[in-house]
């Protein structure tokens, strides 16, 4: 046993010096997995840039210049619900210079992180925003946000370590379309909706097919039960 182990203890040692080196600094000089206040950092960034006063310099400092962000809830509130101009499914931001750009223009949004995940290189939020809009009574807005990263290229800049490469962030935009005044609902004065149009709309038609069909007994008949039966459903 003991030459065996013997035997198997250079190799351990050669072994785990050599995981070590792997986990050396990259050539940017950061190991290349992140801890946890790496990862609060980024996801204090991401906030930082949409509940304060724009802060363009922040912007630079902590995403990559080929900075893009997915995200069809914010394509949906550019686009306040038409089709256009923002293809849904395509890039919201494909540049940091085009985040800027149309980040720069809005107001500070409430943003509170309520849960943050992270792996060696991506960062995971869940977010909540008490009033992203002026309309009251408000609707709060929950998203998710998960954030690729890569290591800073400037390896002896300890303030932001990790930079934001690509941003994938989806949210309740029903809620923050309402909250903007872009979508108003209808509602009962208990604050339910009404019967969906599109029910009462399946119901007319419904209705007519039966008239069409009293040519025919059984049909009738059988129609009328189902008729009858709806009411009561309804
Ligand atoms: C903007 O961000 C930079 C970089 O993080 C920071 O040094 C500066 O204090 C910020 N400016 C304001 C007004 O917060
Ligand atoms: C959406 O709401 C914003 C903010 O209230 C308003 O400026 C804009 O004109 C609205 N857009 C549409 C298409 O209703
Ligand atoms: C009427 O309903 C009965 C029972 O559901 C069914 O057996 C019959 O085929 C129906 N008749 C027609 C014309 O649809």
């Amino acid at each position: 046993m003991r030459s065996l182990a013997l035997a198997i203890f250079p190799f351990l040692t050669f072994t785990a010096a050599s995981e070590w080196l792997d986990l050396e600094p990259r050539s940017s000089g950061h190991f290349n997995c992140m801890g946890r206040l790496d990862a609060k950092k980024i996801a204090n960034n991401f906030r930082d840039l949409i509940n304060l006063e724009f802060n363009t310099t922040l912007a630079r400092v902590s995403m990559t210049p080929n900075f893009h962000d997915y995200s069809d809830g914010v394509n949906e509130l550019v686009n306040a619900g038409c089709p256009g101009p923002n293809t849904l499914g395509e890039a919201t931001f494909s540049s940091r210079e085009e985040f800027i750009m149309g980040q720069s223009t809005q107001p500070p949004i409430p943003f509170q992180i309520l849960n943050l995940w992270h792996t060696c290189t991506s960062v995971h939020l869940r977010w909540r925003s008490s009033a992203p809009g002026p309309i009251h009574p408000e609707l709060p807005v929950t998203g998710l946000v998960a954030i690729d990263t890569v290591p800073n290229p400037d390896g002896s800049n300890c303030e932001q370590p990790w930079l934001m490469e690509t941003v994938y962030s989806e949210f309740n935009s029903g809620a923050w379309l309402t909250d903007l005044g872009n979508f108003t609902a209808s509602c009962t004065k208990a604050g339910t909706p009404k019967k969906p149009n599109v029910m009462m709309k399946a119901k007319e038609a419904c209705d007519e097919v039966e008239t069409e069909s009293n040519v025919q007994s059984n049909v009738q008949s059988n129609s009328t039960l189902s008729t009858v039966a709806y009411a009561r459903a309804t």
